[in-house]
């Protein structure tokens, strides 16, 4: 795969904000014995080393009463060497969706002969393992059982691919309509810390275009929630620094990747506020403005890498109702950021009213956040699932 290399880089105290770097050339031919004359503005990432990252890379597919049909072409664009684990929070009751994503997951490994996990958000056993670690975090208010949210489950599936020792994870949407652009978003994970020199890197995805279906197929170049979300992130960052800045082009990317190191390190705030709540972290935590939370990992530095896939991203339309509450919980992580401004605030709050996400006079409630993993006992979690581990494995050894 040939990827631009990173030209232009932002820094934010310890975090390195990379400018937009595009997929050139999805497949790079064989290995060329000779170093190569273009290595000046291109990455050429050779298949193995792509291959050996994503065998290190457990791939989290977080769901909840998806089409079918859409989950088995999700799964089917996972790159053959990564472990897939699939966190549910489908139905179980009229109509067992979960049973029907267990039963398409367990076909699809028999056949091609490879390893997942798929685990129901909502299982005692999961409850139990996360009261062992003291994360009750997840837990709702009677600690009863996990909290409905897709972040909620993105977490699952990270102590879940912690526990089956990997290196990295990614995370990768069910309702996706192509399994090429699952494939593609997987590889510039790959190739994005095949090139990063940091052990904290998270590598975020920007669709080239996204598609809406009225009539003809339009192919728009960004979703509106994604254009206001990032412009209210930059906003935010320029005040800070005092240069205006329009770095952040994936604020709002469900499609991305970090190290595991990475990883354990953030919070990860409730439902759909978690990817943009990523970035404001880091600003807070590693930005220069406010206390340094671990000065080891701000030595090393963080590295933001944003890819820009070839593949349009076509994903289920889920109504406007959806992407209102999409952009408050995403804008209320800035607004209620200690970094935060107030004319980003006014900025945020003119945005969600004219957008009608809330009334005039309100303001965006703090979002729930989930504390960083390495905070709570990650080995109590583990140890207890280790052992539960083989029910929830896709491909029975037989
Ligand atoms: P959008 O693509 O950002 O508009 O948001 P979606 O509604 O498509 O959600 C992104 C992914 O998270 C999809 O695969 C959903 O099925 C999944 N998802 C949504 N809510 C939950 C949840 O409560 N738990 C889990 N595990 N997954 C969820
Ligand atoms: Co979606």
């Amino acid at each position: 795969m040939r990827i631009e290399k990173q030209r232009y880089t932002e820094r934010f105290g310890s975090v390195k904000i990379n400018d937009v770097q595009k997929v050139l050339e999805l497949d790079s031919g064989r290995k060329a014995a000779m170093p190569l004359k273009e290595a000046i503005a291109v990455d050429k990432i050779e298949e193995d080393v792509i291959k050996d990252f994503e065998e290190k890379m457990a791939i989290v597919i977080p769901i909840k009463n998806e089409k079918l049909k859409l989950f088995e072409g999700v799964i089917t664009g996972v790159p053959h060497e990564c472990l897939i684990i699939v966190v549910s929070n489908s139905e179980r009751k009229e109509v067992d969706r979960f049973k029907m994503e267990r039963d398409t997951l367990n076909q699809f490994c028999h056949f091609t002969q490879r390893k997942a996990l798929i685990i129901h958000q909502k299982d005692p056993v999961i409850t139990r393992a996360l009261v062992q670690a003291g994360y009750a975090d997840l837990l709702d208010e009677h600690g009863k059982t996990v909290r409905d949210g897709k972040s909620e489950g993105m977490v699952i599936g990270l102590l879940v691919a912690m526990l089956m020792g990997k290196e990295y994870v990614g995370f990768v949407d069910a309702d996706n309509y192509f399994p090429g652009s699952v494939w593609e978003y997987v590889r510039c994970y790959a190739a994005g810390f095949s090139i990063a020199q940091s052990p904290y890197t998270m590598v975020r995805i920007l669709w080239r275009y996204k598609p809406k279906t009225s009539g003809e197929v339009y192919f728009r170049k960004w979703g509106r929630v994604s254009e206001t979300t990032n412009k209210c992130m930059n906003s935010l960052i320029s005040a800070k620094t005092g240069f205006e800045t329009d770095i952040i082009k994936t604020a709002n990317a469900g499609e991305h990747a970090m190290s595991m190191k990475l990883a354990q390190i953030l919070p990860y705030a409730s439902g759909y506020a978690v990817e943009p709540q990523e970035i404001i972290s880091l600003c807070e935590d590693y930005g220069g403005v406010l206390p340094t939370a671990n000065q080891k990992v701000a030595r090393d530095g963080i590295e933001i890498f944003q890819i820009e896939s070839r593949n349009p991203h076509f994903h289920e339309e889920k109504g406007t109702e959806h992407l209102r509450k999409m952009l408050l919980q995403g804008l209320s992580t800035i607004y209620q950021s200690p970094l935060c401004d107030d004319e980003t605030k006014r900025m945020i709050t003119r945005e969600l009213v004219v957008q009608r996400a809330l009334k005039r006079g309100e303001v965006p409630a703090r979002p729930h956040i989930n504390r960083p993993p390495h905070e709570v006992n990650i080995k109590g979690f583990i140890d207890f699932m280790a052992e539960r581990l083989d029910s929830y494995s896709a491909l029975k050894e037989e």
